[in-house]
């Protein structure tokens, strides 16, 4: 496989973009404008995309983009249990490899997604664990430990567990996981983890903990129970699927209250949408048809403050990164997932950098005291 390193011309028009932009934007002669190419060149700390390897690999333009922006990268789905292992006994590592090959050639961490989701948990394991939670158990702990310890010392941090509370509310998701093994198949996942790479960052990862405060108290609840019993958990991340009328005030006070535990903060899987959706597949509500350069703008802020809000409200030795869940508009999940047409990340359907990329720049930049 052969990765280019070389710049290509679209980088050169952010170049002349981003100069642009910066005397324009820094109206305030005591900020000075400094050109940057990247967005991990503008941040103290790390800054990831989520990504389909194999798209990645097989497009120049994507490939240049990804490398001068990121310095972490996460699979938005290779490194599943129903691809790692789709049948029983037959390991599938081939795409979790290429993800680390890429990562090491290009200087990037890598973010493992995930250890245990009810939605990517495979058929053949749900058929057999139904009827044999004991199986189950020795699965799960055989599973962690084959796959933390492939990639230790490798994998920088894991999402252990994703989406073990409700959509909305404090309640316990009642998963297949849940179902068959009670709660306490959360912590020890994390164990598990922990057992076959000490060093690595473990997070629960979860979506709307920075809007819905029930959500966020139930978490928090259950980080409480796992210090007091030494379950080993170092982070919480916020996936961070947010919409445009989500008041920053809720998401500051969020990060605020996730911050006060200690642990690392990871925003996980950032996109920022302007229509709405019921959080299912195929959801999706369509309000807005076009986007108007006033959405442009309004996004582009969005994008700002919320990079903002991490920088001053999450302590630096908490930062994990911030990890956007594609970086195109071309390739976002939200539009097939939820049946939409939406503009959620920071670049084009032609690659090009949306005022959204600029803001989140900008609120990289900014001098903070
Ligand atoms: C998404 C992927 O991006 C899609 O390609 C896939 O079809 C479904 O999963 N929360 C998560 C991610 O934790 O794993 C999801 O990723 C998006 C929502």
């Amino acid at each position: 496989m052969i990765y280019k390193t070389q710049s290509y011309p679209q980088i050169k028009i952010i170049h002349v973009i981003l100069i642009v932009f910066f005397f324009t934007a820094c109206k305030n002669s005591s900020q000075k404008p400094i050109v940057e190419t990247g967005l991990k060149n503008a941040s103290e700390f790390p800054i990831g995309t989520a990504i389909n390897i194999d798209k990645l690999i097989n497009d120049e333009a994507l490939m240049a983009l990804q490398i001068s922006n990121f310095n972490s990268i996460t699979a938005t789905s290779d490194m599943k249990m129903n691809k790692i292992l789709p049948v029983e006994n037959e390991f599938y590592w081939q795409m979790a490899d290429t993800i680390l090959y890429y990562a090491k050639k290009h200087n990037q961490r890598v973010f493992g997604h995930n250890l245990i989701w009810h939605s990517s948990t495979p058929k053949w394991v749900e058929e057999k664990g139904a009827n044999d939670s004991i199986w189950l158990a020795g699965f799960m702990k055989d599973y962690i430990h084959k796959y933390v310890s492939r990639y230790k010392g490798k994998v920088a941090g894991w999402d252990v567990v994703n989406e073990a509370f409700e959509s909305s509310g404090g309640a316990y998701r009642k998963t297949f996981w849940y179902n068959n093994l009670g709660k306490e198949y959360i912590a020890n996942a994390f164990r598990y983890a922990h057992e076959a790479d000490p060093d690595a960052v473990l997070f629960y990862n979860d979506f709307n903990i920075e809007r819905d405060t029930t959500k966020l108290n139930a978490v928090l609840k259950m980080v409480e129970e796992f210090k007091m019993n030494d379950v080993p958990i170092h982070g919480i991340g916020f996936q961070m699927h947010i919409r445009m009328d989500i008041p920053d005030e809720i998401i500051a006070y969020s990060l605020k209250k996730a911050a006060e535990t200690g642990l690392q903060i990871h925003l996980s899987e950032v996109d920022i949408i302007f229509n709405t959706h019921n959080d299912e597949r195929l959801g999706g509500i369509q309000k807005y048809d076009e986007l108007t350069e006033a959405m442009k703008i309004a996004q582009a802020e969005k994008y700002k403050n919320l990079v903002l809000m991490y920088r001053r409200i999450v302590p630096k030795r908490q930062q994990f990164g911030i990890t956007f869940w594609d970086f195109t508009d071309r390739d976002t999940w939200i539009n097939g997932f939820f049946n939409l047409n939406d503009w959620p990340t920071i670049y084009d359907n032609n690659l090009k950098p949306k005022l959204a990329y600029f803001g989140v720049l900008e609120g990289l930049k900014v001098e903070i005291e």
